[in-house]
């Protein structure tokens, strides 16, 4: 059998993780993991979780690390991540970082590469208030950039498209500061374990995956 991989993408809200994530998943047969769509189907569920979690997220802050912490080594542990994963927007603290080492060490893996989408800050707000996504198959859509064929409707599936909560300009703010404060230090340790590649996110979603596969394309040469 195979090694599993494990991929974490990191880089400020609005890089396009999620839009890239998904492709690379696809593209190497991991899973994708996405703590943000996971913690948003809780909300829409109205479960314990999504109602404890829903004030930090219309914020901008994060979630408790526990909270999220639970949800990811539940998931790890299962059939479906076994192959390997694509990590969205997780860890984002020192002490998930330190939480995903160890249950990967549980399961004899690691971090092999850690993706960073350099995205400058002014282009961020632009892109993530433009953002409309489908909460059916969470396909992600721009009003500009990546239009759907029909306005306001899903290719993929057909579901009407929203916006989210945490998309207003105010919350995008705070969120970039979080981001600065908390998650962005990240970088530096993943540095220091020589598995940091950095892909200027900048360009467009279909150049910045021939970025991110020549990246990935070095880790598994
Ligand atoms: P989460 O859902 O993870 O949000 P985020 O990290 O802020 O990132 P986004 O989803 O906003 O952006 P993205 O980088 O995925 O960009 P996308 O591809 O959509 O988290 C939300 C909240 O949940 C957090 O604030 C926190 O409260 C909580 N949370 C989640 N995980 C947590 C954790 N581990 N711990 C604690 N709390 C947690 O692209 C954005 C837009 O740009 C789209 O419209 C897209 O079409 C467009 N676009 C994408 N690529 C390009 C391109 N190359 N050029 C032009 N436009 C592009």
């Amino acid at each position: 059998m195979t090694r599993a991989l494990d991929v974490v993408i990191l880089g400020p809200p609005g890089a396009g993780k999620g839009t890239q994530a998904k492709r690379l998943a696809a593209a190497f047969d991991l899973l994708h993991i996405s703590t943000g769509d996971m913690l948003r189907e809780e909300v829409s569920k109205a479960s314990g979780l999504g109602a404890e979690a829903k004030g930090y997220m219309d914020r901008g802050d994060l979630v408790p690390d526990e909270l999220v912490g639970k949800m990811l080594s539940k998931l790890l542990h299962g059939r479906r991540a076994a192959l390997g994963c694509v990590y969205d927007g997780y860890p984002r603290t020192p002490a998930q970082e330190a939480l995903l080492e160890d249950v990967l060490a549980e399961l004899n893996r690691r971090v092999d590469v850690t993706l960073y989408l350099n995205v400058p800050d002014k282009e961020i707000v632009a892109r993530i208030t433009g953002r409309r996504s489908c909460r059916a198959c969470g396909a992600i859509y721009h009003v500009v950039t990546q239009r759907p064929k029909k306005e306001g409707v899903c290719d993929a599936c057909g579901a009407p498209l929203t916006q989210r909560d945490d998309d207003r300009e105010q919350v995008v703010r705070e969120r970039l500061k979080v981001y600065h404060k908390h998650t962005a230090p990240l970088l530096e340790l993943y540095k220091s374990r020589g598995i940091l590649r950095e892909v200027d996110g900048s360009a467009a979603p279909d150049e910045v995956f021939t970025r991110l596969r020549e990246a990935m394309g070095k880790v598994s040469a």
